[in-house]
């Protein structure tokens, strides 16, 4: 078995971790949400919903991938008892399944990204770029390829050199032009009603199962739970960090980028359709729902004028890195496990398993209607809850609660006398997985695959 790598300090912890969490689910993910379920109601359930169910399984990931150090089916094992075996083995296998999935479809939101970005720059020296920002197969197809080339190439190069590097550095960057874009569109006519859509909660709505089924999914989309993401982040923490604290800090930067974003996509779609795109249909549906900010967000670039293209070369291009930090971290889950077995180096089973998932891809982008939805929901309406459950499973019956005390311990010594160890453990072992369960089976119906 290779040798582990470790972060180098607590900051590149949290930067790989927010990097992970913070991308396509935040910017495209959950405005998308948003808007289809009635705004502020959304926002408000789905901010309950990561307090309440993400943020404790979150810590259970970490807490078992920094005590084991191993890939996710290993740490499964690390914490299971000589019954309960094949149950780990399914879970970590399950979760491995689901990252790889959530790849496929993700590079190919990424690859728009991309596109979209060479389209500005093409722009920007005058040559026309109709192709780039078009709907067509071939470009799905080219720009996915090149999302998996830099995605397997950072992987290849291991944890210090590869994750953490890469990992968000530039997130300053995107918060600042987040923020700008905000400023600059509530000026425009049209802006008011987007903002009144997303700040006031029709609280009538908040438990809809259909609303509640999103938020939930969303939830543990953008903390990147269910998959064991962050159990292998966790593997490379060292021991001497404070776990629930990292995770708190993890867990709020991600809340706060999204409800950042909101506050860019909605009003930005109120302004779009002020100027006469197209944006629910009439009977009030979101029309193309995926396609969503490559319809709204262009729009507006084009009202800016020339400042417009730059602005739109730069957004996108830090969209595409916001991607990339979060699917390097989708990969690493399957390739952990690859090179842990298969006596592959590093840079063999980054290729080999990657390459796997991009022919993925490519049977979806071939597929689209109606594979792409199908995928999505799959692993997010319904894989990711169910390994989420697991995990709980794991730390709350199967798991002995004294290695869990032994191993929050280093960090953090006083952790017996928190507020924290008096409520997680029997919340992850009997709240958490029940509400999950209830709410996955109350909305069973809605869920379409
Ligand atoms: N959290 C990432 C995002 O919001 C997506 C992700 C899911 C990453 C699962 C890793 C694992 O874009």
């Amino acid at each position: 078995m290779a040798a582990r790598g470790e972060f180098s300090s607590k900051m590149a912890f949290v930067l790989a971790a927010s990097g992970s969490a913070i991308g396509l689910g935040n910017i495209w993910g959950f405005p998308i949400k948003v808007a289809s379920n009635g705004g502020g109601a959304f926002v408000f359930t789905y901010i309950v919903l990561t307090f309440l169910l993400a943020y404790p399984i979150l810590m259970a990931e970490l807490v078992i991938g920094r005590y084991a150090k191993a890939d996710t089916v290993r740490s499964m094992l690390a914490v299971s008892s000589p019954k309960t075996r094949w149950l780990a083995m399914i879970t970590g296998g399950w979760g491995m399944l689901t990252a790889s999935l959530i790849l496929s479809f993700y590079a190919i939101v990424a690859g728009w990204m991309i596109a979209h970005g060479a389209g500005s720059a093409l722009d920007l020296v005058g040559i026309s770029s109709a192709w780039l920002t078009s709907d067509s197969t071939t470009r799905s197809l080219v720009f996915a390829a090149v999302f998996f080339v830099l995605t397997i190439s950072i992987i290849a190069n291991g944890v210090a050199s590869g994750i953490e590097k890469w990992s968000s550095r530039l997130m300053p960057m995107l918060i600042f032009l987040i923020v700008a874009l905000i400023i600059y569109i509530t000026t425009l006519e049209g802006a008011a009603e987007g903002w009144k859509v997303y700040l006031q909660p029709d609280f009538s709505k908040v438990t809809e199962p259909g609303l509640v089924l999103d938020a939930l999914s969303q939830a543990f989309f953008s903390l990147s739970l269910g998959v064991g993401t962050m159990m292998v982040y966790g593997s490379y923490i060292s021991k001497s960090e404070n776990l629930p604290r990292l995770g708190a800090t993890v867990a709020a930067m991600d809340i706060g980028i999204a409800v950042l974003a909101g506050m860019l996509v909605i009003p930005a779609m109120y302004v779009a359709q002020f100027n006469g795109v197209i944006i629910y249909d009439e009977s009030g549906k979101l029309i193309e729902s995926g396609r969503l900010i490559f319809n709204v967000l262009p729009s507006l670039f084009e009202v800016m004028g020339s400042a417009g293209i730059i602005t739109s070369l730069v957004f996108f291009l830090l969209m595409s890195i916001a991607a990339l930090t979060s699917s390097i971290s989708m990969l690493e889950v399957p390739v952990a496990f690859a090179s842990d077995s298969l006596n592959a180096t590093r840079k063999k089973a980054s290729w080999m398993v990657g390459g796997l998932i991009f022919a993925l891809s490519v049977v979806i982008i071939y597929n689209m209607n109606p594979l792409f939805d199908m995928v999505v929901n799959f692993a997010t309406q319904f894989s990711e809850p169910m390994v989420g459950i697991l995990f709980c499973l794991f730390v709350g019956w199967i798991w002995q609660r004294n290695a869990i005390l032994n191993e929050l311990k280093q960090g953090n010594p006083e952790l017996e006398r928190s507020l924290f160890w008096r409520i997680w453990p029997n919340y992850v072992r009997f709240v958490c997985p029940a509400i999950v369960l209830f709410l996955l089976i109350r909305s069973f119906g809605l869920v379409n695959f």
